[in-house]
């Protein structure tokens, strides 16, 4: 067995994470057989009511101002919805424009690059912007796979039962229905364009199952699927240079209309110059992602350094409708140990693969693939029934990743997650031969700004596709449809920008009414407080306490 993936450094579980381990490794083979009944409605309702982080209502309050007046969202991003706004409009020089585009696509992520390039295709002049660069995004995170029902035991009808179930029952038709038939099309785009896929000899692609799916359709790229993705976007943006023009580290921070409240562009602030910059456009579409980084009540997360929750502060601003902006997934295996990977995505093809998940006393408690919110609200009941294993930094139940082996031979760990026996592996940790800590990380925003089929939100002419939006998923999101979500309808918005942009005039005067007015509704609330949004980064800076209150 190769040990290139294993630092020479000793493996630094604590005393009683190794005698926790030492049971866990007796009871494999009898756990191996073990198939845990899945759990009733009743059952599920029960353990989400009781551990699920989005049912604790202090975690939470009522909106004052905007589209959602009167609804709730987790504290952290009802701050961010309703700051001050990061500019002065009476500051801003709007007959200074120092970018002109058909489509100003506002992110770089897998919705945006998708988006840019199916503008592109339409003969669309495009503006991509983004704070970091083209691919720093949870995109290129996204580790298990992508669905689609493109076998021949399978089917998009099956695929909207899953992915709609699963979401309790709560996702937008119209927009379950997108993301399910658009799939196998979706796939072929993809691999089209380069995408390596996971093949068998004769070509077919591997699939597997994910929590929830009904049958297997997660293709994957091993454990780098969001990466291979992301590079072949990437590649294929930068391949459109001559029709879209890239600028990095610029962020957005507030959207222009026009004097009829369509949206015809955005201020844009240089994030390292902070130099105000004007984009006008004919349609504007938001692609900003997710919101990991905002720390709902404290948790880590697996997501990239710039998932603030933007677009849905630009867009609310503007006067968008948020949808389910209270609904987080806190993914079920984040790495509960060693602390320097807390919080990184576990995927979840570990458990695809035959890992199971164990308590301290060695007892598998849980089907491996219930759907994500199941199986984090399992782990945290463990956890407060004192079955979890305590470190210094955290707690956790284990994650039995010797078994994959067991079950699938030798080298299956190295050839289907190679990611995860490299990210263990830095820090001594052999997951062929120990089980791992896991606890829920905070790992993807199941609302967002609410859109239709086409991406349109309320205001003329601004497009959502992606994290940023909501609906597509309802309540709770199944693995592997996120890659999709991102792909479906950033290429949809693109398409949608495409058609619309050539019956749209540039428009002759700029406006930031909208800001202005919002200001005055936040004085009439009395909104009190310092914060200013969009909030752009996370402050990490020693004695903040964003990430210390740990949910543990
Ligand atoms: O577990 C995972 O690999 C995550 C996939 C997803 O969020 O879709």
């Amino acid at each position: 067995m190769s040990d290139k993936y294993i630092a020479d450094v000793a493996n630094s579980y604590t005393d009683e994470m190794i005698e926790s381990a030492k049971i866990v490794a007796a009871k494999r083979d009898e756990n191996i057989k073990f198939e845990h009944a899945r759990l009733t409605a009743d059952e599920k309702d029960e353990i989400l009511a009781k551990y699920h982080p989005d049912r604790i209502a202090s975690q939470f309050a009522e909106l004052k101002i905007g589209p959602n007046k009167g609804e709730k969202a987790p504290i952290e991003l009802a701050e961010m919805l309703q700051a001050k706004p990061r500019i002065e409009p009476e500051d801003v020089d709007l007959s200074k424009v120092d970018y002109e585009a058909d489509v100003l696509v506002i992110g770089g992520g897998g919705a945006g690059t998708s988006a840019a390039i199916m503008a592109s295709e339409a003969g669309a002049k495009v503006l991509l912007v983004t704070k970091l660069r083209v691919g720093d995004a949870n995109t290129m995170m996204a580790e298990g796979g992508i669905q689609a029902a493109d076998k021949p035991n399978d089917s998009p009808a099956q695929h909207y039962l899953d992915a709609f179930g699963g979401g309790h029952f709560d996702g937008k038709p119209e927009l379950v229905y997108t993301l399910v038939n658009k799939a196998p099309s979706v796939i072929k785009w993809l691999n089209d364009l380069g995408v390596e896929f996971d093949k068998m000899p004769d070509g077919t692609m591997v699939t597997t199952h994910g929590g929830g799916t009904s049958r297997k359709r997660m293709h994957a790229c091993k454990d780098y699927s969001g990466a291979e993705i992301m590079r072949t976007l990437r590649d294929e943006t930068f391949n459109r240079a001559d029709k879209i023009t890239v600028v990095d580290f610029t962020s957005a921070v507030e959207i222009i209309k026009d004097d009829n409240g369509n949206a015809c562009g955005a201020v844009l602030m240089n994030m390292e110059t902070k130099e105000i910059l004007i984009a006008k456009a004919k349609v504007v579409i938001i692609a900003t992602g997710g919101a990991g980084r905002m720390h709902y009540q404290g948790f880590p997360t697996s997501n990239h350094y710039g998932a603030t929750a933007d677009g849905l502060v630009l867009a609310y601003r503007a006067g968008a409708k948020l949808l389910y902006q209270d609904s987080l997934q806190y993914h079920p295996t984040g790495a509960a140990y060693p602390v320097q990977i807390l919080g990184a995505l576990v995927t979840e093809k570990v458990r695809s693969l035959g890992a199971k998940l164990v308590n301290s006393k060695g007892e598998v408690y849980i089907h491996p693939l219930e759907t994500r919110d199941v199986n984090a609200s399992g782990i945290i009941k463990q956890c407060r029934l004192g079955n979890g294993i305590k470190t210094d930094i955290s707690e956790g139940v284990w994650l039995d990743t010797p078994m994959i082996e067991k079950i699938n031979g030798e080298g299956t760990i190295e050839k289907r997650i190679p990611a995860m026996l490299r990210m263990f592996g830095k820090y001594g940790i052999d997951i062929r031969k120990d089980p791992i800590l896991v606890y829920p990380t905070l790992h993807y925003q199941n609302g967002g700004v609410e859109i239709n089929k086409t991406c349109h939100t309320n205001v003329g002419n601004l497009l959502v596709a992606g994290e940023a939006s909501g609906g597509v998923h309802g309540t709770n999101r199944l693995m592997g449809n996120s890659l999709l979500d991102v792909v479906v309808f950033g290429r949809e918005a693109g398409i949608e920008a495409g058609k619309i942009f050539k019956d749209i005039k540039m428009p002759a005067k700029l406006s930031l009414q909208h800001v202005k007015d919002f200001e005055k509704e936040r004085a009439a609330a009395k909104i009190a407080g310092d914060a200013v949004s969009p909030k752009l980064l996370p402050v990490y800076t020693f004695g903040n306490t964003e990430i210390t209150k740990m949910p543990f």
